[in-house]
């Protein structure tokens, strides 16, 4: 059982997390016409009464465009000033996942994103490691991730979670912690819910944006913390055979942070992982707010 938080930012306010209900008729549930956000933050270990928010700006604009690829409006500031609300609402008190939410809240039937009614909800829960920190093993996923012709790709549209959960559920009942996906290219695209990086010859490589991944904001952002350490990246298509011989191969995503991978399929990987280990204790303390060259990427707010 999860840990929720015990209010949800529902319909334009707060009310208690049981209250926050809706129809079985409702829209979205059926055409997976929704498109959600995944944060992460944490108490401010220099200040309880702070919350920190890791890359709230980010967050907002992707979901603001996801709700523009649903041909709805949810500007950043709404998103930013509900979410400040729900979280002094809520006082958390321990790290937390939030979870926002824009959809069709029209009830009935017929696919469609015009003439319907659209809302935006938020709810939290107190969140751990999502994987391993240890590292994963993986499987090489016989579903294909989607491909942006077919559907909006830089948003993160509900609907589009079916190729994520079946992949995901092939792993797991085939012995694997976790699923990579190729794209229809057959190159190498990302995770159930994680974007992919490896390591050759000290290089950092990972699908350009090109490659129908998600635009991860974690990506992002280890993109820019080893451009800062001089770490030379670059963003290129990756082949399958690649993955079983880099030095290093690693997941990254909020839910998932830095997570390594130990094996695929029946390949195991290096364990020595330096350039990952370097960038994950850099994301550590740039996310507790401990590295002065990063704070701009934290959102303080004062909920006490
Ligand atoms: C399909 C998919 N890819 C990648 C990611 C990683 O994105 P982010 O780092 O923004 O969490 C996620 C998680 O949001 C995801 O669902």
């Amino acid at each position: 059982m999860h840990d929720f938080l015990p209010y949800a930012w529902f319909k334009g306010k707060c009310v208690p997390f049981e209250e926050a209900k809706l129809s079985i008729a409702t829209h979205a549930l059926h055409y997976g016409t929704g498109a959600f956000g995944g944060m992460r933050a944490i108490p401010d270990p220099q200040n309880p009464k702070n919350y920190l928010l890791f890359r709230a700006d980010k967050h907002a604009k992707r979901l603001s465009q996801s709700a523009k690829l649903l041909l709805t409006e949810l500007s950043e500031e709404t998103i930013l000033s509900s979410l400040r609300k729900w979280l002094r609402a809520n006082k958390p008190t321990k790290p937390i996942y939030i979870r926002p939410f824009v959809y069709t809240s029209d009830l009935g039937i017929a696919p469609r994103l015009h003439n319907i009614e659209t809302d935006f909800f938020i709810y939290g829960l107190e969140l751990g490691d999502y994987l391993s920190p240890d590292g994963v093993t993986c499987r090489i996923s016989s579903w294909k991730r989607q491909q942006d012709s077919s559907l909006p790709l830089r948003g993160k549209i509900s609907g589009a979670y079916i190729t994520s959960s079946l992949a995901k559920t092939e792993a797991v009942k085939s012995g694997f912690d976790e699923a990579l996906l190729l794209n229809s290219n057959d190159k190498v695209s990302e995770a159930s819910g994680m974007n992919l990086f490896i390591v050759r010859d000290g290089n950092l490589i990972t699908p350009g944006v090109d490659q129908d991944i998600l635009e991860g904001i974690t990506r992002l952002s280890v993109i820019e913390i080893a451009k800062h350490h001089n770490i030379n990246v670059i963003e290129r298509p990756v082949d399958k055979t690649e993955l079983f011989i880099s030095d290093e191969v690693f997941l990254t995503g909020t839910a998932a942070k830095i997570t390594p991978i130990k094996r695929i399929e029946t390949t195991l990987l290096n364990s020595h992982r330096p350039i990952m280990e370097k960038l994950k204790s850099s994301l550590i303390s740039i996310t507790e707010n401990k590295d002065q060259s990063f704070s701009h990427w934290i959102t303080k707010v004062e909920i006490f």
